[in-house]
């Protein structure tokens, strides 16, 4: 009998069987020696936290609210790029089965399914992440359109104005769709169950991004399109100038340094997420968990601070939270769940975090998870 899905690492698996390599690979993969990527995983290990005995442990609750918005656990899905290669129409299944399970699905400028495409098709409003284009008409564009959808909160990821290498996508030859080399050949051919719903649908390029920017149809490079349209002159001054027009709920992502957090809280953002990236970019830099306290501590009480990297579990969201985190994002954790089946696998990562936070919130002893804080982490000597 096949061992039930218990843990993301189950789900993880079930996604490497049945996701094409070149896309499996882009999603667990970090830049050059991958040691930052590790790192946001294992760096929550040494944190311990108190066990509580004989308190009262009924009625609990994991609900609170990221940037205003009522939320059924401190948790949102990150922004991730080429989302509907990891299953047929990605986005649209991780924004319905987030809207289900009651947390934001934020959709990146990457997605394979358009902004307005992931609005007809979802039952929630979404949160849409910009990246900012050296076409800066084309970004006003892609700012109204999110606006006209509906989206909730914009958030801004300032830590990709170049990309880090990553060396599996480089072996991989990775582009959407797929070029058709005998290695991905060979490859598609032991993967019918995402051939087959790859074939059924029309949404197999870039969908923010085709038709939108003259010439650009299907991305044979992505990271040498990304050289040429991303901006890397990108400034504080842009910031504001993105903050004005759009107007509304502002979250900006990928700050490690405490002197961006300050900065980032002086640009009128109400949010910030403490972020590396998943370890795709600066190769070597702290790892998000132990790069939020000090973030914390300076901007804490002027914005809500998130983070994301290496949640894995329920046990790894409440760390976070207890060492100042409002909230969390996850990246892979869904990512693998929708690899390996779809709507229901984002579905079953939702429920296998949110059973495993309140389980550790209520043998750590709280019933209320806005209670979580520092005094649930255990001293070691
Ligand atoms: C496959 C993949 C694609 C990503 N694409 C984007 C993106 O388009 N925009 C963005 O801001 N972040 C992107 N990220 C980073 C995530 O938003 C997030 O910061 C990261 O995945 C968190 O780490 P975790 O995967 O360990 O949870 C991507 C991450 C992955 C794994």
């Amino acid at each position: 009998m096949a061992r039930p899905i218990m843990t993301i690492a189950d789900l993880r698996q079930l996604a490497k069987r049945r996701v094409p390599r070149m896309f499996y690979d882009y999603c667990d993969s970090g830049s050059w020696t991958e040691s930052t990527y590790r790192q946001n995983e294992s760096d929550f290990v040494p944190i311990k936290l108190r066990q509580r005995v004989a308190v009262d442990m009924r009625d609990r609750t994991l609900e609170t609210t990221m940037v205003g918005q009522k939320v059924s656990m401190p948790l949102a899905l990150a922004p991730t790029g080429l989302t509907g290669m990891q299953f047929a129409d990605g986005e649209i299944l991780a924004a319905r089965a987030a809207a289900k399970a009651g947390v934001p699905f934020t959709l990146s400028t990457m997605s394979i399914c358009s902004i307005e495409d992931v609005a007809e098709h979802s039952p929630e409003p979404f949160w849409f992440q910009l990246y900012v284009m050296r076409d800066r008409d084309f970004v006003a564009r892609l700012i109204a359109r999110a606006k006209a959808a509906g989206c909730s909160a914009l958030v801004l990821t300032l830590d990709l104005q170049v990309l880090g290498q990553r060396h599996k996508d480089i072996v991989n030859g990775l582009s959407t769709p797929p070029r058709m080399t005998i290695p991905n050949m060979i490859n598609l051919a032991t993967k019918p169950l995402w051939c087959m719903n790859m074939l059924r649908t029309k949404r197999r390029g870039f969908g923010n991004i085709a038709g939108h920017v003259a010439g650009v149809e299907d991305m044979r490079s992505l990271s040498t399109w990304t050289a040429q349209q991303f901006d890397p002159a990108l400034s504080w001054d842009d910031i504001k100038w993105i903050r004005d027009l759009w107007g509304g709920k502002l979250i900006l992502k990928g700050i490690l340094d405490p002197e961006d957090a300050d900065m980032a809280a002086r640009s009128g953002a109400d949010a910030l997420i403490v972020s590396n990236h998943g370890g795709r970019q600066l190769d070597g830099a702290l790892s998000s968990i132990s790069a939020l306290p000090p973030v914390v501590e300076t901007v804490g009480d002027r914005m809500e601070v998130f983070m994301d990297g290496g949640i894995r579990s329920g046990q790894d969201v409440i760390k976070a939270l207890a060492l100042g985190a409002k909230g969390v994002f996850i990246g892979r954790a869904f990512l693998y769940g929708l690899g390996a089946d779809g709507e229901r696998g984002v579905t079953a990562a939702l429920e296998i975090i949110r059973k495993e936070l309140d389980i550790t919130m209520a043998l750590c002893g709280l019933r209320d998870i806005k209670q979580v804080d520092r005094r649930i982490i255990a001293r070691q000597s």
